[in-house]
Parts: C-alpha cells; sequence; structure tokens
C-alpha cells in the first residue's frame, strides 16, 4: 500500500485542541497544499480565511450551531468556495 493511501486510512479526527501557536511557517505549509488541491478549469475557486482572533472564532463557533472546538482551536482555516469567482475573471480578461 502506498504512503498517501496508508495516511488517508489512518486519518482519525481529533477535535481538542493545546492552547499553543500554530507557526506560521505551517499555517502557509497548509496553504500551499490547499492550493495545489485539483480544481475545475483552473478556476481556483476556493479562497481560504485565517482566523486566529478568539472574539472572531467564538462567533463562528455559534454560527454553526454550538461547535466549542472552533473557538478553542488556535487557528481556524475558513475555506470560502466561490463559482462565480472564475467567471467574472474569464469576464475581465475576455
Ligand atoms: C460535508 C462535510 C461537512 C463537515 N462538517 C463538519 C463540521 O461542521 N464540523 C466539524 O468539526 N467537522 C466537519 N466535517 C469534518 C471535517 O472535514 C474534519 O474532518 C474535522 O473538522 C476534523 O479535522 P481533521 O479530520 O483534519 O482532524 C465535515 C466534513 C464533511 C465532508
Amino acid at each position: 500500500m502506498n504512503e498517501t493511501i496508508r495516511t488517508i486510512q489512518n486519518h482519525r479526527s481529533i477535535r481538542s485542541f493545546l492552547d499553543k501557536e500554530v507557526d506560521d511557517v505551517i499555517i502557509d505549509e497548509i496553504l500551499r497544499a490547499a492550493q495545489s488541491m485539483p480544481n475545475s478549469i483552473n478556476g481556483q475557486q476556493s479562497s481560504v480565511i485565517v482566523i486566529k482572533d478568539k472574539e472572531t472564532k467564538a462567533k463562528i463557533a455559534q454560527l454553526a450551531g454550538g461547535q466549542k472546538w472552533v473557538e478553542d482551536a488556535p487557528v481556524f482555516l475558513l475555506f470560502v468556495l466561490d463559482f462565480i469567482k472564475p467567471v467574472l475573471r474569464l469576464r475581465k480578461t475576455g
């Protein structure tokens, strides 16, 4: 079995976080990996908002139906999918 398949099959979600900052180098690495994911018509439809502010995380946790772990995580990555973005870009460039 290759390493990628093994990693996927061994995946476990853990929603309990240490009260410890996540280094920006690690966050950049995750964002670069996200940018490398496949997408439709090279439209780059997803944007990622990096949220560290406790109050903002608390609001999102509440809006998501009381998901306390969103507030507790030292950093929360909000993925926004926008399928209109590539259409607007095409219109601009003709
Ligand atoms: C369609 C879909 C919706 C999801 N919604 C939530 C959610 O609302 N809250 C959550 O904690 N995980 C949700 N998950 C699971 C997350 O993708 C993820 O597994 C989890 O946040 C923990 O991250 P980790 O698996 O990288 O440890 C969802 C997954 C899918 C596929």
